[in-house]
């Protein structure tokens, strides 16, 4: 295990080089005009999959973005670790708030700066690369181990999600292992045992059927822009809570056990409000700060359009106004529930004058895993290890929606072994990764590899 160290210390420079070349293809999956990026960047991955040393090597086609699966079995009679990361990526918006062009990778305090440095370049890399250091320096590996990187985890995983039904045999394992979550702070081992679910909805508002003179009709047709605000106000009350008929009727209750284990990792709200520059904190009343965070559910808004966005001023009442609305989700909620009780609801509260339309655009399902497991265990030795320091166990707010089709369909642990930070600035101008953390991710590996092969 020393040469395998060794090999990754003496290969730091080349590592980031490449990480460097795999950042540059702008692989957004949301945009049609990037797809021969997604192709481009899949080629990558498999590329050096097999220059790592990685067998069976294969670029699979979907309805959607390809996938990317390797595997190394020289270790019969070993358990086998299934890794997973996606090589999409978020989209650059707004592009004027980069310092550096999103896709042109520079290295600055410590940190690789560009999009998908931390989600989730950054973090797949390190498991790939930890691989290669074993087998160049060793011939294989302590056990066995298969690759699933794919190409649409950030809009949904749905083409995934069929090939995993369709390949229980081929991606059989013992554990999942995943890196695309984050840390509960920096230099703080971190292992997730939980979730959130996504409930992903848009709502398009329709008042006159064309664009009208504000100063003409305003006060005398409805504006589709008022309209819409006033149902997005109605969603949440004063206390926080999401005001959906029967939203929390699956909610599994926070355990006094979790309640306590929650507050015994001393979250500061004071260095969250100074980090994002804001006055107060708020949400569900009741709970605190990292419980509303990642273990109760939520509704947000994440765009809203409708009527003149230029510069300067135009008079008008618009025909159009739309929203896109997620919902967190957690234990036991079901998205397609969420769904059809947020359509049901939002229909209800909107006046004769406007026409409401809502598309479902994605969901997933929320998870909280035990902790109760070997493959846990040996994660949190090889991170503690990696890092010096005890682990800490924190349940993510944000979602991997796959993580519970892996769960189902494979019957494997998963495990979440995140190095991004929280202020690393995924799906946001700036985002970066730090590369202490993409070293010592890597040592995690090896150290997992070595202690799960036990
Ligand atoms: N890496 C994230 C998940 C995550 C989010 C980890 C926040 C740590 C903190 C992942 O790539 C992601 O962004 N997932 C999406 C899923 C969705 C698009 C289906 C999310 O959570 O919004
Ligand atoms: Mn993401």
């Amino acid at each position: 295990m020393e040469q395998v160290v060794k090999y990754i210390k003496d290969n730091r420079e080349r590592y980031i080089e490449e990480l460097k070349d795999y950042i540059r293809i702008p692989s957004i999956s949301t945009l049609k005009s990037n797809i021969p990026d997604i192709k481009k960047c899949s080629k990558f991955v498999a590329d050096n999959l097999k220059n790592a040393g990685m067998k069976k090597v294969k670029i699979i086609p979907t309805a959607g973005h390809p996938l990317v699966y390797a595997e190394w079995m020289g270790a019969p009679g070993k358990p086998t670790v299934l890794v997973y990361g996606h090589y999409d990526v978020q989209p650059v918006d707004p592009v004027e708030l980069w310092k550096n062009p999103p896709f042109e990778p520079v290295i600055k305090s410590g940190k690789i700066w560009a999009r998908g440095a931390d989600d989730n370049k950054g973090q797949n890399f390190i498991h790939i690369k930890s691989v290669e250091a074993y087998l160049k320096t060793t011939g294989k590996l302590p056990l066995n181990v298969k690759f699933l990187i794919e190409g649409e985890e950030e809009i949904g995983s749905e083409n995934l999600e069929l090939f995993l039904k369709k390949n229980k045999k081929l991606l059989k394992c013992d554990s999942v292992l995943i890196s695309d979550t984050s840390m509960y702070a920096p230099g703080i081992p971190t292992i997730n045992y939980g979730l959130r679910g996504l409930c992903y909805m848009e709502i398009e508002v329709t008042g006159p059927d064309r664009d009208l003179h504000s100063g003409s009709f305003g006060g005398g047709i409805a504006n589709p822009i008022n309209e819409l605000a006033k149902i997005i106000s109605k969603l949440q009350n004063s206390d926080g809570k999401i005001t959906i008929p029967g939203f929390y009727k699956d909610v599994i209750k926070l355990s006094p056990i979790e309640r306590a284990n929650y507050k015994k990792l001393k979250y500061s709200d004071k260095a969250l409000m100074k980090e994002f520059n804001v006055k107060e904190l708020q949400g569900e009343k009741g709970y605190t700060t990292l419980e509303r965070m990642s273990g109760r559910p939520t509704l947000d808004c994440n765009g809203i359009v409708g009527g003149f966005i230029e510069e300067g001023a135009k008079t008008v009442l618009p025909s159009k106004a739309s929203a896109k609305i997620s919902m967190r989700l957690v234990p036991d909620q079901d998205p397609k529930t969420i769904s059809k009780l947020f359509t049901k609801y939002v229909k209800s509260l909107a006046p004769k004058s406007i026409k409401v339309e809502i598309k479902d655009l994605h969901g997933g399902f929320p998870i909280v895993m035990s902790l109760d497991d070997k493959a846990i265990t040996a994660a949190s030795k090889a991170v503690s290890k990696a890092f010096g320091k005890k682990t800490v166990f924190t349940r993510e707010g944000g979602s991997i929606p796959i993580v519970v089709d892996f769960a189902k369909q494979l019957n494997a642990p998963v495990v979440l072994m995140g190095f991004g930070l929280e202020t690393d600035n995924i799906h946001s101008p700036n985002e970066h990764f730090n590369l202490k953390n993409f070293e010592l991710g890597m040592l995690s590996s090896v150290y997992f590899f070595e202690e799960f092969s036990k």
